[in-house]
């Protein structure tokens, strides 16, 4: 990224598409996705989770960034610009998704972080699998072990966020993230030579009509958005440091091409081994952190491969949580006129104090629930299942009605797109996803 006139805009085409397919792939793919799967069917969550965002995601992905560029502005004020003022509020509802699921994300950031020190000090396999969860379980109910590394998680972004993003985190996962493809591929093949792990496989892929429930749905919906950091306003933020020079559809299907990969693989990684440890599929968020050091254990040079996975998995993360952070950095210093190095700071002490509560939600604070969920879980809950869906209703309504010509000129700059996608965005935009968001968020949140 460079800095022009106070705003960012990117150095060339590849560094936006890094960026943005770094903001989606992250920790959703391979800490959310197994264990939201897990939890809710396996296929039945799998399957609309696919269709949606080849439906809707991938259409609300396109049209988010074209609102940011066509406004040049962020969340906070992109609305207003393209609308009026009074749009705002829905941009500022975005903000706050982003910077709340900011808060929750970190604490995984920092078990990332945990895992890959663990692996370095020799600790990365663990091959009598009825102590996984013990050993995952002593980790995260230590709060001031949990919270130093969420702190260093944040800690570790925020010195991107100063230090600027080109330079070396642009560098580092242009490296990374192919390999942590690889590293998934190596470990899938190797997982599914367990015996035993077609189960997995199966609980993923095979369709079963009875498993499908209201709140599966929306839980694939609100996955959908969140993988493809959608309606939390860093995909618009990025899409408003793009130059009129680079077309957006082609990019926009690769972002979420490689969102949907990541996640899949992310699934094939962990869901087979599961089954053939014997371990239980709905565990909830700890699912991948306690089957990773069995499935180590199994490979030669296990702990040399721990240690390239988790920082991998870190880069991963901090690519993600770094798109998060700056949007909620731009959006200090374009509301408020703040310094870059204020923001920066602001942001850090409210994700702090937001952050403590989510880390010990697994310890010393797991019996203090509102609505039957801890601060943890009420937060990804929220954001996911009601700020998301309804930032992309936002979304929908202001790129399918009040800013379509726009949304068209966007569509068509510097790229000949065929009729047939025209057309698809267009009918996409404006009945399927307003309706299917209303339909299955009602659905999902009254039944
Ligand atoms: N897409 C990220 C992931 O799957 O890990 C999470 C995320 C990043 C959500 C940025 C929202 C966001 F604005």
């Amino acid at each position: 990224m460079q800095e022009n006139n106070g705003r960012s805009t990117w150095g060339s085409r590849l560094g936006f598409i890094l960026a943005s397919a770094g903001s989606a792939v992250g920790l959703g793919a391979i800490w959310k996705f197994p264990y939201m799967a897990g939890s809710n069917g396996g296929s039945a969550f799998i399957l609309p989770y696919i269709v949606l965002t080849v439906l809707i995601g991938f259409v609300l992905l396109f049209i988010e960034m074209s609102i940011g560029r066509e406004a040049r502005a962020g969340s906070g004020q992109a609305f207003g610009r393209l609308v009026n003022k009074r749009w705002n509020c829905v941009g500022l509802l975005s903000v706050l998704t982003g910077f709340l699921i900011l808060a929750f994300y970190q604490v995984i950031g920092g078990w990332c972080l945990n895992y890959m020190f663990d692996a370095c000090m020799g600790h990365g396999l663990i091959t009598d699998t009825s102590k996984l969860g013990e050993y995952f379980g002593q980790f995260v109910s230590n709060g001031a072990m949990s919270i130093t590394m969420q702190l260093s998680f944040l800690a570790l972004t925020a010195g991107v966020l100063i230090f600027g993003v080109q330079k070396g985190i642009e560098r580092v996962s242009k490296i990374l993230m192919p390999l942590l493809f690889v590293m998934m591929v190596v470990l899938i093949v190797r997982g599914l030579m367990l015996d035993g792990a077609w189960k997995g496989v199966e609980f993923m892929f095979k369709f079963d009509a009875s498993a499908f429930t209201s709140g599966s749905l929306l839980n694939a919906l609100g996955f959908s958005f969140f993988s493809l950091s959608l309606a939390s306003g860093a995909m618009m933020n990025y899409g408003s440091y793009l130059g009129d020079d680079v077309s957006m559809p082609r990019s926009v299907a690769w972002i979420s091409f490689l969102a949907v990969m990541a996640a899949l693989l992310g699934g094939l990684m962990i869901m087979p081994a599961v089954f053939a440890f014997g371990l239980d599929p709905s565990a909830g968020p700890g699912l991948t952190f306690v089957t990773m050091p069995a499935v180590f254990a199994q490979l030669p040079m296990g702990q040399l491969l721990a240690v390239i996975f988790y920082a991998c998995l870190v880069v991963a993360a901090l690519t993600s949580a770094i798109s998060i952070m700056e949007m909620s950095v731009q959006y200090l210093i374009d509301r408020f006129g703040m310094s870059r190095t204020g923001s920066i700071t602001w942001n850090t002490v409210l994700l702090v104090l937001l952050g403590i509560p989510c880390a010990l939600s697994f310890g010393s604070m797991s019996d203090v629930l509102f609505f039957g969920k801890t601060f943890f879980d009420i937060l990804d809950y929220m954001t996911s299942n009601i700020g998301m869906p309804i930032g992309g209703l936002a979304i929908a309504i202001v790129g399918g009605y009040l800013a379509w010509p726009a949304m068209r000129k966007q569509l068509h700059m510097n790229e000949t797109v065929p009729a047939w996608l025209e057309s698809f965005v267009k009918i996409s935009i404006k009945f399927i996803s307003p309706a299917v968001i209303v339909v299955i968020a009602l659905a999902g949140l009254l039944g």
